[in-house]
């Protein structure tokens, strides 16, 4: 595991943007794991810019996002397909036939993940995944549980996702109780995995996933294993350690 230590969230954001653009360019067709939230918006914008000057080419690349939520329509404003889209696919040249995200409104379970999984597979598997850190220790939406899980599933969001997540949505009453999400064996089978976290908040949960034992119970904690994994933090984020 490689720490990079950044001042602060814009730092961070260009520290990370930094590993991003080194993989594309160095191979074009890669594909490259997204995620969701606020911790990576300015990595998003950061690639952005260097795409406008002109240094960065996203033609070939080929994108799986980590998760969605269960219910919401890919236009929905709240889904992670239009994040995905107001925060980078639509500022830069992906095509969006190389983007992919698991499918909401497929209620059929076992369809939806098993279909993800196949989309991974078929792709050749992941160059680099980005993640960021959920306050419970969750990656993706694979929430603190008694094991790891495999490949892509149905979860329950957990009482402090829930929570976490309903500052983005108008009530709390509107936020999905259920999403689609990468396992944990997808994630650790990318090639490099760069997370980002910024913020005192994640300070507690950065100390117990990196400098603590390996546990289902904090999902974060099994990179700690992973080959080529970098956290790209922040001061305030790195406090506790
Ligand atoms: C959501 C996403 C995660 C993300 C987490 C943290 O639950 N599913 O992929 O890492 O939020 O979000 P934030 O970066 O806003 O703290």
């Amino acid at each position: 595991m490689r720490i990079i230590r950044a001042k602060d969230y814009d730092h961070m954001s260009r520290q990370a943007a930094n590993l991003i653009s080194a993989q594309v360019i160095l191979k074009p067709d890669s594909v490259l794991g997204l995620a969701t939230g606020s911790s990576p918006i300015g990595t998003y914008q950061q690639l952005i810019k260097w795409f406008k000057k002109g240094d960065l080419d996203f033609g070939q690349v080929r994108t799986v996002n980590l998760d969605e939520y269960v219910g919401l329509a890919p236009v929905d404003p709240q889904s992670y397909y239009c994040f995905m889209r107001r925060n980078f696919f639509d500022y830069v040249n992906i095509y969006p036939a190389n983007t992919n995200i698991p499918y909401g409104l497929n209620r059929n379970a076992e369809d939806e993940c098993s279909r993800y999984d196949e989309t991974i597979r078929r792709l050749g598997g992941i160059d680099l995944q980005l993640l960021g850190l959920g306050v419970n220790g969750h990656i993706g939406f694979n929430e603190p549980a008694e094991y790891f899980t495999k490949g892509t599933h149905k979860v329950t969001l957990s009482e402090s996702t829930v929570q976490a997540n309903k500052r983005f949505f108008e009530k709390e009453e509107d936020v999905p109780r259920f999403a689609y999400t990468m396992g944990i064996c997808d994630i650790m089978q990318a090639k490099r995995v760069v997370m980002v976290v910024s913020g005192e908040s994640k300070a507690e949960i950065v100390k117990r996933a990196f400098f603590g034992p390996v546990t289902p119970f904090v999902p974060a904690s099994i990179l700690q294993l992973h080959t080529d994994f970098t956290l790209v933090a922040d001061d305030a984020a790195l406090k506790e350690i």
